[in-house]
């Protein structure tokens, strides 16, 4: 097969099938429902394969909600921190559920959308992240309704809630314990409602992850509160399933070597630049030689890390960045007009398929 043109996106499918089956035994053995998180991933080309290991999806937007329906289908969950009459209205027509984050606005449109299954999201006051950023329970956040009194005056409008409280969590113990804590603060709510999702967050696809311990804690807890169980997996679906396939462009020198590639951390793996993180390598390999690998924007830190390889790189040499699916592709961005990766898809056949090509009519049209 011809070499593709870099930079490119490459999705592994056989790599996700291993994250899918972890998924699809969590359901098997626990009764959870799974639905994946557009958020974090919105790649449909895979969605094929997901759809038959997943229940359906969650959204954070409209576009998202009618993404969720048109390419992926089954249950088809709206999430949104703040809605618009308007869209409401277009969510209500593509959407099984629809979970509000705010009393007001589940009163406020409540009459709209009754004949979906309507939740709520709360903040329990506990959350499990690495970032303030990304904390759901900071100080002053607007992320679900805390108070319990008032949920009790429109509990009667719900069938179900939404907690997400968590970021990257791969300690099951704290999970249990939050999970306790939730139970206990909420249990007369539960009597109320058929189902409660635990949002994203939950890094069950990492190696070391109890998984039989997960299981046996969501079939419990969904026994004893007589509520089905729903989890929201963006980045616990698609670790590790993708490559940032980059080329050399020039290499030049200030104190250490700084290789520049024909990609750019800014603007095609955006979140490491939020959270001031540095991917790893999957090739070259490691070893002696010291260098920066650098982006291609004219952002002074646009720098992907430095790094310990096993050659020198050289303009025309590839290099691939790892783990490169979760809250990259969805986040790509036109700065400074550089080449959007194209996204490319290793199937489970071995063969791989372009299945999206970006252009300068592509550049253009973002923008009037
Ligand atoms: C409400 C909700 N559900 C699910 C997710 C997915 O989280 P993750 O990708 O960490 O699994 C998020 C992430 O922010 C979220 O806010």
């Amino acid at each position: 097969m011809k070499k593709l043109e870099t930079p490119y996106y490459l999705l592994d499918e056989s790599k996700l099938l291993s994250n899918l089956k972890v998924i699809d035994q969590i359901r098997k053995d626990s009764g959870a429902k799974m639905v994946l998180a557009l958020k974090c991933f919105s790649t449909w080309s895979v969605f094929d394969l997901m759809s038959k290991y997943m229940d359906g999806t969650t959204s954070s937007s409209l576009y998202e909600a009618r993404l969720g329906r048109e390419k992926f289908g089954k249950e088809v969950h709206a999430y949104s921190v703040a809605y618009s009459a308007k869209e409401v209205k277009a969510v209500a027509k593509v959407a099984d559920k629809i979970i509000f984050n705010s009393i007001s606005q589940l009163k406020r449109y409540h009459g709209e959308v009754m004949h979906l299954k309507v939740g709520l999201r709360i903040n329990p006051g506990i959350s499990y992240s690495n970032f303030d950023l990304a904390d759901p329970a900071r100080k002053f956040s607007r992320l679900g309704e805390k108070e319990l009194e008032p949920l009790r005056e429109v509990e009667s409008m719900l069938s179900g809630v939404m907690f997400h409280f968590n970021c990257e969590n791969e300690d099951f113990e704290n999970l249990s314990k939050a999970l306790d804590l939730i139970g206990k603060q909420y249990d007369e709510l539960f009597k109320s409602l058929e189902w409660v999702s635990f949002g994203g967050g939950i890094f069950f696809t990492k190696p070391e992850f109890p998984v039989d311990k997960f299981c046996a804690k969501l079939k419990a807890f969904s026994k004893k509160h007589k509520v089905q169980i729903y989890l929201e997996p963006g980045e616990a679906a698609i670790t590790q399933t993708a490559e940032l396939v980059t080329t050399v462009l020039d290499v030049v020198h200030n104190e250490k070597n700084v290789a520049i590639v024909d990609s750019s951390v800014e603007a095609h793996m955006l979140d490491l630049l939020i959270y001031s993180l540095n991917p790893k390598l999957a090739s070259p390999g490691a070893g002696q030689h010291e260098v920066i690998v650098a982006g291609r924007t004219c952002l002074a830190g646009d720098v992907f890390g430095t790094y310990k390889l096993e050659k020198e790189l050289e303009v025309g040499d590839e290099v691939r960045i790892a783990d490169a699916a979760g809250y990259t592709m969805v986040k790509k961005n036109w700065f400074n007009g550089v080449a959007m990766p194209s996204i490319a898809v290793k199937r489970l056949n071995g063969k791989i398929e372009l299945v999206k090509k970006f252009k300068y009519k592509n550049f253009k049209e973002s923008l009037s």
